[in-house]
């Protein structure tokens, strides 16, 4: 996996990007490490600039096996793991499998449960469509759901910007990844078992992953907290990136201090 990374130290946040993003989105984020801290955000296989080698399918628990062996390669034996949609599935299937990892949780944007019926024939249905022409129809139908009105209105090149980067997708890495996330088990269990410090943030606009969904999050994981942005939309980290930073340095001063 190709990756960015930002700071130094011995305290390491792990960023996971979401669908169909890479580690890009976290600019924002590598542009402003607290001291002490060191900042990865890995491209996903398939996506960014990470190729994607064989055939095995892209389930969450493949990433979370792949996120802890980059993890391992770079010596760090456990991170603040900080997943945005996609990737706060993946960073739960990291706390369902390699438990050992995860020093504490940020769940951006992101839920719990499994996918209903009708969405998971959703997914598989533009993994076929993306086979036979492309990435272009899933980027422009996800798109206008994902930022609120305000950033589009307002902040026009996170709009540019967010397009570029789901234009770097590979057609496998999308498709795989679609059926990856239809796959993917309900997390909802699991969350009583979280023992590490944990924050839920989500943009108060959020239509693909709904505040509702962080809500749960946050009332079922024992030492969770929830902020909410607001006037925002699905991509936190990049249409709020002070309000985003303001929060996440706040909790890992928290953690530092214990
Ligand atoms: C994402 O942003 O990672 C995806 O939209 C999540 C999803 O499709 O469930």
């Amino acid at each position: 996996m190709e990756w960015r990374e930002s700071g130094s130290g011995g305290d390491v946040v792990l960023f996971v990007h979401g669908f169909p993003f890479s580690g890009e989105i976290w600019d924002d984020q590598l542009a402003d490490v607290p001291a002490g801290w060191r900042f990865l955000a890995p491209d996903l296989p398939g996506f960014g600039r990470s190729r994607l080698e064989g055939d095995a399918p892209l389930t969450m628990d493949a990433l979370a096996r792949e996120l802890a062996a980059f993890l391992e390669e770079r010596g760090v034996r456990r991170a603040v793991v900080c997943g945005l949609s996609m990737g706060g599935y993946v960073a739960l299937a990291l706390w369902r499998r390699h438990p050992g990892r995860v020093r504490a949780l940020v769940l951006a944007d992101t839920r719990a449960v499994a996918d209903t019926p009708e969405a998971r024939e959703r997914r598989y249905a533009d993994a076929a469509t993306t086979r036979a022409g492309g990435t272009g129809p899933v980027v422009e139908d996800m798109l206008p759901k994902l930022l609120s009105d305000r950033t589009r209105e307002r902040k026009p090149e996170v709009v540019r910007r967010l397009r570029a980067i789901m234009e770097t997708a590979s057609v496998e890495g999308v498709a795989r990844a679609l059926e990856g996330m239809a796959e993917r088990p309900d997390s909802v269990p699991l969350l009583h078992t979280i023992d590490v410090p944990t924050l839920v943030v989500v943009g108060d606009e959020d239509r693909v992953t709904p505040p509702a969904e962080s809500r749960r999050l946050a009332d079922t994981i024992p030492d969770a907290r929830l902020h909410l942005f607001p006037g925002v939309g699905h991509v936190s980290c990049m249409e709020a990136p002070s309000e985003f930073n303001a929060v996440l340095h706040a909790f890992l001063s928290g953690l530092s201090a214990r």
